[in-house]
């Protein structure tokens, strides 16, 4: 098709991105020698999540949200996003309410995928029943947290289900699963930062960035 919708497009960060230099943004001190580049300045992820919000007010506008957080990797974009979404809900005449639940999930150790996801806490399930749902994560490899996900919540009868992933990464791991919204494809690479970790280490950083091999090991468990 000549116009796909906005909402079915991404920004794509290619193979050979080269990122920002770390000298030329603030990271935290304790970060320095792990991180190699900045790959998504904060500035770029906050203008590419004001843009989501918009879209998907424009589609699920009108209903009941409850927006449902992965956590822990989720929550620095659910609670952007939430309030770009807030600030349409007030500033245009086309309003949406909005309720949030949080789900935590956990598949990944060190930089690899395991096979199993696990749901550690979080609200019971069937308070989703009859309502309009958006799953908010953080990023999307294989794709088999989401689908595991989406399965349990499908036992629970939700009216719509919805995802937007801030990231999705091209890799022939992947199992074909691409979820309604997205704000960036990224090449096959482990990113850390803006709540993204590895092992529980760069949450605490603003940038989305590229580890170095050196960081992979220290912080190894
Ligand atoms: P999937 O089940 O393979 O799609 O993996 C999804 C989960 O793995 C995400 O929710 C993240 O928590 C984690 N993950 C995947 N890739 C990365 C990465 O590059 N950095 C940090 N976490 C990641
Ligand atoms: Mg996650």
């Amino acid at each position: 098709p000549l116009s796909r919708s906005p909402r079915n497009r991404w920004l794509k960060i290619p193979d050979d991105e080269k990122g920002y230099e770390l000298d030329l943004f603030c990271v935290p001190k304790h970060y320095e020698e792990d991180l190699d580049r900045v790959i998504i300045p904060h500035g770029l992820i906050m203008d590419r999540t004001e843009r989501l919000a918009r879209d998907i007010v424009r589609d699920m506008g009108g209903h009941h949200i409850v927006a449902l957080c992965v956590l822990k990797g989720g929550y620095k974009f659910f609670s952007d996003l939430l309030d770009y979404i807030k600030a349409l809900n007030q500033n245009c005449d086309k309003s949406v309410p909005l309720t949030v639940d949080f789900i935590r999930l956990k598949s990944y150790c060190n930089d690899q995928s395991t096979n199993s996801v696990k749901v550690i806490g979080g609200d019971e399930l069937s308070t989703l029943t009859g309502k309009n749902v958006l799953i908010v994560e953080d990023i999307v490899e294989t794709g088999r947290t989401m689908e595991t996900l989406l399965s349990l919540l499908s036992e629970c009868n939700p009216k719509m289900v919805k995802v937007v992933s801030l990231l999705v990464k091209r890799t022939p791991r992947g199992s074909g699963y691409r979820p309604d919204y997205m704000g960036f494809e990224v090449p096959d690479w482990f990113l850390v930062g803006y709540a993204l970790d590895y092992n529980e280490y760069f949450r605490d950083l603003g940038h989305i960035c590229i580890l170095n091999e050196k960081a992979k090991v220290k912080y190894k468990v």
